[in-house]
């Protein structure tokens, strides 16, 4: 799917121009110059004008860094000096239909206050998120009240804000079906989903309370006016444990998939925490576990090794997987080390469970987590 910046590169493209700087400090830092000069145009803050003489610095058409360029992004007070090229027309008239991304506000008022600024600061994330991609105008909130209205600490004119259903703006919009974030889901996310009009995240945050299974209330309020919704989840190698639920979180995966063209075990890689690796690394250390049993005491060891293979997939840290060792009452030995504990043992079920039993006094082989 093309950015805001593909549109801009393509305009330029078009006149020939290859390189643009800037006549204003505010691109200096940017990561992305390109999209960030897109979007200043697409708000109305200026233009890109023919200079007469050259910048002290640009960037190319993929923002990399160039001498200087005779092609300049300037703010709207200076644009009537110089020979236009790009202005917001230019730009509006070729933007794609991009997808609107929705924050579903229907269970706000089972919220604490704390997790209502969490929702707004979400929601401003979500806001940052599709700028870096679109132009941030493709977010909406719906069953937004007043209170919403008083905490959202963003641009409120550059989003939109809808104070009933769902469903509501949904058919005020002309949408009919939906793709529905569900963590509930039976069906996983694919780019089969990918051309929807509209794609509904829960603006649930889980701090306090019971809010388990309200997402998929969300799709049924949805049926219930009519509108179609597919419910999708989002999985890590199958399971939903481990993929960050913040709502920026969530909408950051589907634009990593949709847009950047990475796959869903990739995209949740990039947006997870180390706290949602740990929740993960919770889960699958105990499959690696073997049993010994020393002098009547039962130790629980897997292979040191297993960190390499699963900081591959899992953000950790070798302080993430210590940590999550010890919530789980697991030692991690190296596993030559291992292997000579199977030398020195023999298998021996005791009460169903199977155990390897080492009868000599070696307990001091097992050093804890080193
Ligand atoms: C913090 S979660 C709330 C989940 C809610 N407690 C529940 O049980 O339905 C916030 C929102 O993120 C989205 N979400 C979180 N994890 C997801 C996953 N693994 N797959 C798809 N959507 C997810 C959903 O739209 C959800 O409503």
């Amino acid at each position: 799917m093309k950015t805001l910046a593909d549109v801009l590169r393509g305009i330029l493209r078009e006149k020939g121009v290859e390189e643009v700087g800037a006549l204003s400090k505010r691109f200096r830092k940017s990561q992305n110059p390109i999209q960030d000069i897109a979007i200043e145009i697409v708000y109305g803050k200026g233009a890109i004008v023919r200079l007469k003489e050259r910048t002290h610095g640009a960037w190319d058409l993929n923002g990399n860094r160039v001498e200087g360029s005779f092609y300049a992004y300037v703010p709207s007070c200076m644009v009537e000096r110089f020979e236009p090229i790009v202005r917001r027309d230019d730009l509006l008239k070729l933007l794609p239909d991009w997808p609107r991304f929705i924050i579903d506000l229907m269970h706000w008022d089972n919220h604490t206050q704390t997790e209502k600024g969490k929702i707004c600061l979400q929601a401003v994330q979500c806001y940052g998120l599709l700028r870096d991609y679109f132009t941030g105008r493709e977010l909406a909130v719906t069953w937004a009240n007043d209170e919403f209205r008083r905490m959202y600490n963003g641009p409120l004119d550059r989003i939109t804000v809808y104070d009933g259903p769902t469903a509501e703006f949904l058919e005020k919009e002309g949408i009919d079906e939906v793709v529905l974030l569900d963590p509930w889901a039976e069906e996983v996310l694919s780019e089969d989903d990918f051309n929807a009009k509209a794609f509904i995240i829960g603006g649930i945050v889980d701090t306090s309370g019971s809010k388990k299974k309200t997402t998929p209330k969300i799709g049924e309020e949805l049926e219930k006016a009519g509108i179609r919704a597919r419910r999708r989840k989002i999985v890590l190698k199958g399971k939903t444990i481990g993929v960050p639920d913040r709502i920026n979180r969530i909408l950051g995966i589907i634009l990593k998939m949709m847009v950047e063209g990475k796959s869903m075990n990739e995209a949740v890689y990039e947006m997870q925490e180390p706290l949602h690796a740990r929740w993960r690394l919770r889960k699958e250390l105990p499959k690696h576990v073997i049993k010994y049993r020393i002098n009547g005491k039962t130790y629980r060891v897997v292979e040191k090794e297993l960190f390499d293979e699963y900081s591959k997939w899992l953000k950790i840290r070798w302080e993430d997987f210590i940590k999550a060792l010890k919530d789980t009452d697991i030692i991690a030995l190296e596993r030559k080390r291992i292997h000579h504990l199977n030398k020195i043992s023999a298998p021996r079920v005791i009460h169903g469970k199977t155990y390897r039993v080492i009868l000599l006094k070696k307990a001091a082989m097992l050093c804890y987590n080193c």
